[in-house]
């Protein structure tokens, strides 16, 4: 096989709840993660050594400089996993093209992981019988990162756990969103950390009901699903880059349905009640000094595939 090309979304949570902290470093959630229309694309060639190449996807502002190169990067960390486990050497040159906002808050390093599993999984596996069958690659998913399964799930699942255990959730229709993508990342474990320091020992109500998110899902209800969009990273987030209310406050003026901080951000997230209606949106978030780009995606889409 001389090249596999593999594409995988970027997720939103449409409910991130963050639970206690656990003695391994990662809090309980609960959430429900959204597979949108926002890909990466990672091209597998075979090569005499492990190496990767990072450009944008034509049109797409990433930030390269801010992607790692080494084996700090989940792509590179799949290809190696993907091999230590069919016991073969790691001799592949992973092309990486990026549209996901690096360091967002969207899983973008997540979705480059799991498109390199399932590309090195087609170099390397049996072609008739494989080794690594669905369960087995959501397994080493897992071991890469905790948005890693869902990247290769797609669709809109109930993650639980540190969010790798996750349980499809049925969605009816198509949702429009606008994402604000904004200049310069946030560091996962830094907004984690500021989720407990902002909390402090504040009794928390655990776990927190999905129902009402779960019956617009399958209402495909736009306004019903924007009531019940929360992010229990969002107050943290905002608190290490402050400029983001100016981004959620120019979402709601423009009419967005709700607007979200993406994961741990800094991207935004606003919903949108009709295609027309998102193409709106983004023309005025553009506008907005704290936004770098607003990028229109749908939602929901499938997982990671060859493509
Ligand atoms: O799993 P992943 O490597 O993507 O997680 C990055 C960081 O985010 C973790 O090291 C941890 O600080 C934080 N995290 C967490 N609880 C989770 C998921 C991530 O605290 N459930």
């Amino acid at each position: 096989m001389s090249a596999v090309t593999v594409r995988a979304p970027a997720k939103v949570n449409l409910r991130l709840g963050v639970g206690p902290l656990r003695d391994d470093g990662y809090h309980d959630l609960v959430t429900v993660f959204h597979a949108v229309s926002l890909h990466d694309e990672v091209t597998a060639v075979p090569a005499d050594a492990l190496t990767v190449t990072v450009e944008a996807v034509p049109g797409a502002r990433v930030a390269l400089d801010d992607v790692p190169l080494d084996d700090r990067n989940l792509a590179v960390r799949a290809a190696r996993l993907v091999a230590a486990r069919l016991g073969v050497e790691p001799r592949v040159a992973l092309r990486l093209r990026k549209a996901i906002p690096v360091a967002g808050g969207m899983a973008g390093g997540s979705a480059d992981a799991a498109a390199a599993l399932v590309a090195c999984a087609r170099l390397w596996d049996e072609p008739g019988v494989p080794i690594l069958g669905r369960a087995e690659l959501l397994d080493l998913a897992a071991r890469l990162g905790s948005d890693v399964p869902f990247a290769l799930a797609g669709g809109t699942a109930l993650g639980t756990g540190r969010g790798e255990r996750l349980a499809p959730l049925p969605a009816a229709g198509t949702f429009h969103w606008v994402f604000a993508t904004a200049s310069g990342g946030l560091s996962t474990p830094a907004v984690y950390g500021e989720c407990d320091r902002l909390r402090g020992d504040a009794a928390l109500p655990w776990p927190p009901a999905t129902d009402d998110l779960a019956d617009a899902l399958a209402a495909g209800d736009a306004k019903a699903l924007a009531a019940a969009l929360g992010n229990d990273l969002q107050d943290a987030a905002l608190s290490l880059r402050p400029s983001l209310r100016a981004t959620l406050d120019a979402g709601t003026r423009a009419g967005a349905l709700a607007g979200i901080v993406s994961g741990s951000g800094p991207t935004c997230a606003f919903l949108a009640e009709t295609a027309e209606h998102a193409d709106a949106l983004a023309v005025a978030l553009a506008a907005e000094e704290t936004v770098r780009d607003a990028v229109r995606a749908t939602g929901p889409v499938a997982g990671a595939a060859v493509s």
